[in-house]
């Protein structure tokens, strides 16, 4: 008697193992394009949130806020980046705003990520 040994060879088994990249959603670094309001909400939280608090209406003294109906966010973009990423101090204000929120490293896609995140989760149309 001989003992017969099944090999089971696994063949046909091709799985390509490509490149299965998920299409994330795209465009963010278009100028005229909306800003990213996801990146924008994790900029909010690292540089913006100590002084302007969770909500949007200020934590301090001096700090405006942002969710009241009139309040800053009826700037345009344009305006509030630049008051971003220079600074800002209104008349008789009684602390200024520094510029990019004191944090050298925020990119000009940070801010214009940022300004979508705050028309997103604090302005009142
Ligand atoms: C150290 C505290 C502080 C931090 C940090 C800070 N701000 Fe401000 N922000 C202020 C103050 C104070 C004002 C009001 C200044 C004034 O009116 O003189 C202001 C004003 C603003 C305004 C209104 C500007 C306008 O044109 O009326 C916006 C928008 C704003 N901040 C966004 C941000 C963003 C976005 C960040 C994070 C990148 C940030 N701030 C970080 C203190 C801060």
């Amino acid at each position: 008697m001989t003992t017969k040994f099944l090999l089971l060879a696994a063949v046909g088994a091709f799985i390509f193992v490509g490149n299965a990249v998920p299409a994330m959603a795209g465009h963010t670094g278009d100028p005229g394009e909306p800003g990213n309001a996801g990146n924008g909400k994790a900029v909010y939280g690292e540089t913006c949130v100590f002084c302007h608090g969770k909500k949007g209406k200020g934590e301090i003294p001096g700090v405006p806020d942002l969710t009241k109906k009139k309040g800053p966010l009826v700037k345009t973009d344009a305006e509030l980046f630049r008051n971003i990423s220079d600074g800002f101090e209104s008349p008789g204000s009684a602390m200024a705003m520094p510029a990019r929120g004191g944090n050298p490293d925020l990119t000009e896609s940070d801010i214009h990520d940022v300004v979508a995140y705050m028309r997103e989760a604090f302005q009142k149309r």
